[in-house]
Parts: C-alpha cells; structure tokens; sequence
C-alpha cells in the first residue's frame, strides 16, 4: 500500500478535520502518499485529487466542518458514476481508501468494493451516532455540547416567563442527540424515534411538575419522533393542556458546527490513526470503531442495518432526575 487517498462524505460533522489530520500523518509516518479527495464521491468522479502533506494539515485539529469539503453524492448512486470514479483512482495510481463518514457513504463503499475490489476503509463521522459498531461517532459529543449550550440559554428565558419549550435537536431517524443532551441539560422530558411518544403521558409529566411548584419546562424532541416534530408536539400538548405559554426552538445546523469537544478531537484521532493501521494491515471493507476503548472492524453491512440500541433506562432516570 504506497498510496491512499482520504474523502469525507454526508453531513459534515466536528472532528472530521482532526481526523484527517490523524489519516494524513499516519500515512505519512508509513511511508505511504497521501492524497485528499474534494467533495465525497463526487470528486472521485470528477478527478478533484490533492496531495497531503504534514503541513497541508496543519492547524486544523481545533476547526469544525471538513477542509476537503463533502457532499451527499447523486451521481455515485449510478454505476456509470462509479465506473467514472475508480478509472480516477487508477490515474491517481491509489491502492487504498479511507472513507469518513456515515450510512450514506459505507453504503456507497460497500457496492464500489464488491464492483472494483478497491480496499477501503471507514471511519464513523456523523453527528447522529447511528452507526452499529462504535459507542461514539466523530461529531457526536460535540453536537450534543452544543445542544446543552442552547438549551442552558433557552432556560433562562423558559424560566423568566414560566414557559414550556419544545426543543427539536437533530439525528434523522435516531434519538441518541436528544438523549444526552436531554439529561445533560436536565430537560423535563426526551422524545425519541425509538419509543412510542404518548401525548397524555407527557402531558402527565407537565402536570407533576406543575403541582411540584415547577415553573417552567424543557421538552426535547428528536426529529423523527412518531409524535411528529417539535411544532407538531407543542401543538398536540397545547390541544389538551393550555397552562403553559408554549414556545418552539428548532436547533438545526448550529448542531453541525464549531470547534470540536476534546473527547471528539481524540476519538477522530484514534480512530484515523487506527484506519490507516488496518489499510495497511490488508483489511478491507470495515468500519473502524472504538467499543469500551477498544478499537473495532465490523463489516460496512452489519455498521449500517443495525441499529444501535437506545437505553430506555436513561429515558426513565432523565425522567426521575428531573421530577
Ligand atoms: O446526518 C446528519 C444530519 O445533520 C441529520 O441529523 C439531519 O437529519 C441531516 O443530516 C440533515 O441533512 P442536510 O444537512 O443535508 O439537510
């Protein structure tokens, strides 16, 4: 393996450039050429090539988004997009790939390993923390900093008012954001695509913390929940129980940026340093993942179809502590 080349795909996500940084260095240290695709997939189609030094990477392990920029891929879907993309790594003489990134992108690799046999491996970039196969994902930790962040600020004025506030936070169909971040923020309650969402019973949850003297409420809502997004929830709850003035904040793409946590700078750097290991050890088709501090290969296919589990029992001792 004397040269590798090194994409980010999907969502942007904080870490992704210390990751970089980790692939590039390693490179590097094994004496093998590194180069940086632009824009995911689709600038393996259209040949967007430049070569990684020590230097290019430089100053950037502290920096939020991705410098080799990404995309959410269409033309890779199609195999004359494909077929465009390995006679590009041929010209570019690559012998392997890291990939960084999420479903979207271990599926794309999955199909272009089994049609052109080149060696790849991923490593886990998404801020929703959906892949099977790591306890974290680069990304994660900080987006759910940023969401505790905002949602200690929207308190403050939830509770100058006496306001209900239904925050939606992102992660697709995932609820692992909404989770941490809920209990770290020590919202009134979580809703999570992974449960079914009762109105009545939140409702009950308002009224306990009303009769308890509570004058004000956080409700975290993952988008994705059964019971709709964050307006949808703050609209079923205002047609059964009108006490609270009810306010509604949709985090967004603040959830994306900014400089990345520390524990999100080391997981990208374990993680890109390990990836480069495995490329050169002969492994293929496998995401790198840390499981209890250990690092882990599973199959593209096994990262992307399970889904990892939510503990229901951290719904429930959200709920406790913030009775
Ligand atoms: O996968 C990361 C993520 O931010 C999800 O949480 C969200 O559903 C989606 O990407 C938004 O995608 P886009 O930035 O393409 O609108």
């Amino acid at each position: 393996m004397k040269r590798i080349a090194l994409l980010t795909s999907g969502g942007d996500a904080p870490g992704m450039n210390a990751c970089i940084r980790a692939v590039v260095r390693t490179g590097i240290h094994l004496d093998m050429e590194v180069s940086g695709i632009l824009n995911g997939y689709n600038g393996m189609i259209h040949g967007d090539f430049v070569p990684l030094k020590s230097d290019s990477v430089s100053n950037i392990i502290q920096r939020g988004g991705t410098i080799l920029r990404t995309a959410r891929s269409m033309e890779f879907f199609d195999r004359e997009g494909r077929e465009k993309a390995f006679k590009n790594l041929q010209k570019n003489k690559i012998d392997g790939l890291v990939v960084i990134g999420g479903n979207g992108t271990f599926t794309g690799a999955r199909i272009f390993i089994e049609e052109f046999g080149t060696p790849m491996v991923g490593i886990p970039g998404t801020i929703d923390n959906d892949l099977f196969g790591t306890d974290y994902t680069i990304g994660y930790d900080t987006a759910v900093n940023t969401v505790m962040e905002a949602v200690d600020k929207i308190r403050d004025t939830a509770d100058s008012h006496s306001r209900l506030f239904f925050v939606e936070v992102m992660g697709r169909d995932a609820g692992f954001i909404a989770l941490r971040s809920g209990i770290a923020a020590g919202a009134e309650d979580i809703l999570v695509p992974e449960t079914h969402t009762s109105i009545d019973e939140l409702i009950q949850i308002l009224e306990h913390g009303f009769r308890k003297n509570k004058k004000s409420g956080i409700i975290i809502v993952a988008e994705g929940d059964d019971a709709g997004g964050a307006l949808e929830v703050a609209a079923k709850v205002k047609e059964k129980y009108q006490f609270y003035d009810t306010r509604v904040t949709i985090l967004g793409h603040i959830q994306r940026g900014g400089s990345p946590t520390a524990n999100d700078r080391i997981l990208a750097g374990t993680l890109g340093y390990a990836a480069v290991n495995a490329l050169a050890e002969g492994e293929t088709g496998v995401m790198i993942g840390v499981i209890n501090k250990n690092i882990t290969y599973t199959p593209f296919e096994k990262a992307i179809k399970h889904h990892k589990n939510i503990r229901s029992d951290l719904l429930k001792m959200a709920r406790i502590l913030s009775s």
